[in-house]
């Protein structure tokens, strides 16, 4: 068997789309979409934690999917609330630690107590950090982080890691208010499958495509350096 070894992103964050979709094409309501896609967030984090990545960050719910019908937003908060009640033994088991982000003070009240006992049971987790994005806004995040923080690393370390890797699904190239901030270097890979399609297979073909590319942070590559140190020099 051939094996591959790719360079590990430590932090990875995912843009989950074309649950609708998934579930158009088998004319499906659009809930059954998320479920299935709830079943591939569980997917991911094992995927993520067998291959290495130290932080996950899912995109569960943007502050513009507000703007949704009323039936598909309690359908989205209902799954959410459903994860909290039955995976985080599940997450402890695993070593996960569960993170939250995002506004808070929207979400039905009795989500809170749920949030905040996922959060400090699975606080001793250290196989993966995974952080979902719950009424979530970049834009938000960073003005909130503007009020205090006054240097990149203090916005770092109110924020989250910068993002190695983003991967969107479902053919849609756009970051959708998803991590600005952390994303300036981000590598980004857009896969085709929608998100309930989603499985390890995907995260290895992401994580090949991110081995390609050459991530030079605004510098150049280490050997054209080197030749360009030698240009200048002679
Ligand atoms: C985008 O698909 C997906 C969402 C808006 C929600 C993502 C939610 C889940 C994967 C399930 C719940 C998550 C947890 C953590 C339990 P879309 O509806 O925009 O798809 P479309 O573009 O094909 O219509």
């Amino acid at each position: 068997m051939m094996t591959r070894t790719f360079h590990i992103p430590g932090h990875v964050a995912i843009i989950m789309d074309g649950n609708g979709r998934w579930a158009s094409a088998r004319a499906l309501p659009r809930f059954e979409g998320h479920r299935e896609g709830a079943k591939a967030v569980r997917r991911a984090a094992e995927a993520a934690i067998r291959l290495g990545i130290q932080t996950l960050t899912l995109y569960a719910f943007s502050s513009d999917n507000w703007k949704r019908p009323k039936a598909e937003v309690s359908a989205l908060l209902l799954l959410f609330r459903h994860y909290l009640l039955t995976e985080i033994e599940e997450c402890r088991r695993q070593g996960i630690r569960l993170s939250i982000i995002g506004r808070r003070d929207r979400l039905p009240g009795d989500l809170i107590p749920l949030i905040e006992s996922a959060e400090g049971e699975t606080a001793p987790g250290s196989r993966l950090h995974l952080r979902l994005a719950v009424d979530y806004s970049s834009r938000d995040a960073i003005l909130n982080a503007a009020r205090n923080a006054r240097t990149r690393e203090e916005f770092t370390a109110v924020l989250g890691p910068d993002v190695d890797l983003l991967i969107r699904t479902a053919g849609e190239q756009r970051l959708s208010d998803f991590l600005l901030w952390e994303c300036a270097y981000a590598e980004m890979v857009f896969l085709p499958l929608p998100w309930p399609d989603f499985g390890e297979q995907s995260l290895r073909e992401a994580l090949a495509a991110y081995g390609r590319r050459v991530r030079k942070f605004g510098a150049l590559p280490e050997a054209t350096a080197g030749r360009a140190l030698e240009y200048a020099s002679s």
